[in-house]
């Protein structure tokens, strides 16, 4: 590899700025993890994400219901948040065994298993997004209806040029009237290709009003017209 070639990589290190250290402190502040939660990896949603999204969970009027793809250490902060608000679920599908049981152990670990389910859902041929896999769609009938907050993190981007796309038509009759979605990675073109094509086709159903960008991911807020 140049070293040109690895700079654009330098950024998913989990090395922090300074403002990354206060974040970090602002979400341990927030959610309270029972024991040191482990460090991220080049996997991992960023602070701000994590931030954004566990502020949401912790100051929601009512409980979230909340559907994540591609679990790890976020379910877990997930799961703290609706800990400290007091109610809430996380339903976190993984496409790899290995990793649900590894975010099943962190819940766990810090006490929250109540707080948050992770289905295991393989990757399986489907006709929503032309040759690319998808988890198989069994999976979705273990996550309820009412899903008021969801975030695309999985399956791993490398996958597919528009892999995440099928997530909003996957669960889209199970979304609550008002939802928040958040996609990572919207610093990637091929991530934002996947969220202007969602919005154009959530548009006639859903107001939508898209949130100023986060350094690595961006939320939009959904009303069912
Ligand atoms: C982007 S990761 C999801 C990360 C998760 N949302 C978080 O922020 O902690 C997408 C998928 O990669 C896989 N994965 C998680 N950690 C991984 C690791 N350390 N190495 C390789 N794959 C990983 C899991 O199957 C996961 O569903």
């Amino acid at each position: 590899m140049t070293i040109p070639s690895v700079l654009p990589l330098l950024k998913h290190l989990p090395i922090r700025t300074p403002t990354e250290r206060r974040v970090e402190r602002l979400l341990h502040d927030l959610v309270r993890p029972t024991r040191p939660m482990p460090r991220p990896t080049l996997w991992s949603a960023s602070w701000e994400t994590l931030h954004s999204l566990c502020t949401r969970i912790r100051t929601a009027p009512d409980p979230i219901t909340m559907c994540e793809f591609g679990s790890g250490t976020s379910t877990a902060w997930f799961a703290l948040a609706a800990r400290a608000a007091g109610g809430g679920h996380v339903h976190s599908v993984d496409h790899e065994l290995r990793y649900a049981d590894r975010t099943r152990e962190l819940l766990t670990a810090q006490g929250v298993a109540e707080w948050a389910t992770v289905h295991h859902g393989p990757l399986a041929p489907s006709a929503r997004n032309q040759d690319q896999p998808w988890y198989d769609e069994r999976v979705f009938e273990l996550v309820p209806a009412g899903i008021n907050l969801v975030f695309v993190d999985g399956p791993v981007a490398s996958l597919g040029s528009d892999i995440r796309y099928p997530a909003l038509p996957t669960i889209a009759d199970k979304l609550a009237d008002h939802c928040t979605v958040v996609l990572d990675d919207t610093h990637r073109a091929k991530e934002q290709a996947i969220w202007e094509r969602w919005i154009s086709e959530l548009s006639d159903e859903f107001l939508i009003t898209v949130e100023p960008a986060l350094s690595r991911s961006t939320a939009m807020l959904l009303q069912r017209r």
